[in-house]
């Protein structure tokens, strides 16, 4: 038995900006985002998941190293077998963890998600980071793994040719990344023979990311923004003293209080109308609901988002350090920030 209902005061999903993806499919614009940065329990992200369904969201963005896929499908099964919601309706993604990079831990790593999601296939799977790097869960920013490695393109190919079977085994509908640059996107685009449809990458209006926005919104990649709204509960060992706080700019609180809003909407609508997915994370109703409940609202002025345009500090804040591979390194060798892949 589900007790799984449509909320009365649920934004109309249609209503949602979509985003058409190469293959034509459509992708709600906004997803809900089931990291619950060790601040929350796995009942209590799958509570919002129903609840966010329920008020209108169907984009799920999961990852197994959330360690909460089990919850997740039990809360999708209840959703779907109220009849209320297809499954053809909703989006899910799932994610490749660091230490399933090998080509046969592919399809296994996939099959162990579609089971613990009890979904028949995703339409998205995504490699969650280019490195095979794996690290114990809550580790500080210090540890490293001991056979960690750089970005190896023939290696990553493998990999990605496992992600291509799993299209063709209908278990997964569109395949893509996360955690790229641009140097190592062109090697891909170069050698894909199914091309990734979305790129999971930080934004927020303190990291905009434009030039990499723009060369994969031109090669007909779909954007997917996490920590839209700056993370700003996210663990300690993921702070550091330079950070700074997109709901605590300026500019930010400004049109937050023109709008009545929280800050966080104003970075979730700024995403939106500039042409990113949001995945916001949230377990708190008026939260996830006010997410929702501004794409569809008045858009941001010109003006506003001109002066949204100006407030990027290229503040990245998941630096990535425990995938580092050698001594010596600093996080900026994940991010190629040379222009070239930084050598293995
Ligand atoms: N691909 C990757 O490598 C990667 C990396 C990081 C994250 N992600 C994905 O992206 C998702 C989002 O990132 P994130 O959770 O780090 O950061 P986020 O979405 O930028 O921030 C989430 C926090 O913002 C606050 N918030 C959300 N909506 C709000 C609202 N309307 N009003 C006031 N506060 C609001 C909440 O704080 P309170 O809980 O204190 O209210 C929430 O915990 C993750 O859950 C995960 O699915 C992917």
């Amino acid at each position: 038995m589900s007790n799984f209902k449509i909320a009365e005061d649920s934004v109309d999903p249609n209503a949602v900006p979509q985003r058409v993806l190469h293959t034509g499919a459509k992708m709600p614009g906004i997803g809900l985002g089931t990291f619950g940065s060790d601040r929350f329990s796995n009942e209590e992200i799958a509570e919002a998941v129903k609840g966010a369904i329920s008020i209108g969201f169907r984009h799920i963005d999961c990852a197994s190293v959330y360690g909460n896929e089990d919850y997740i499908g039990n809360a999708l099964k209840e959703v779907m077998d109220s009849g209320e919601i297809k499954r053809e309706e909703l989006w899910i993604t799932a994610k490749l963890w660091n230490d399933k990079h090998a080509p046969e831990d592919v399809i296994p790593a996939c099959k162990k998600s579609l089971k613990d999601l009890q979904l028949d296939y995703v339409d998205l799977y995504l490699i969650h980071w280019p490195f095979p790097n794996f690290h114990e869960k809550g580790c500080d920013v210090d540890s490293r793994s001991p056979d960690a490695k750089g970005y190896i393109h023939e290696n990553f190919m493998k990999t990605w040719r496992e992600l291509e079977k799993l299209v063709e085994m209908g278990l997964v509908k569109h395949i893509g990344t996360s955690n790229m640059t641009i140097p190592k996107m062109k090697l891909l685009l170069k050698d894909a023979k199914i091309q990734p449809a979305c790129n999971e990458m930080e934004m927020h209006p303190h990291m905009q990311q434009q030039e990499f926005f723009d060369y994969i919104i031109e090669n007909g990649i779909a954007p997917i923004a996490f920590c839209p709204i700056g993370s700003p509960t996210r663990p300690d060992r993921d702070k550091t003293a330079d950070d700074t706080v997109d709901i605590e700019d300026p500019i930010v609180l400004k049109i937050a209080k023109k709008l009545n809003v929280h800050p966080a909407v104003v970075c979730v609508k700024w995403a939106v109308q500039r042409g990113q997915t949001p995945i916001p994370f949230s377990v708190f109703r008026n939260e996830y609901l006010g997410n929702i409940s501004c794409t569809i609202s008045e858009p941001l002025t010109d003006e506003d988002m001109a002066e949204l345009a100006t407030i990027d500090k290229n503040n990245r804040l998941i630096k990535g350090h425990v995938f580092l591979w050698k001594d010596g390194q600093t996080w900026e060798d994940l991010w190629d920030m040379n222009g070239e892949v930084t050598p293995a």
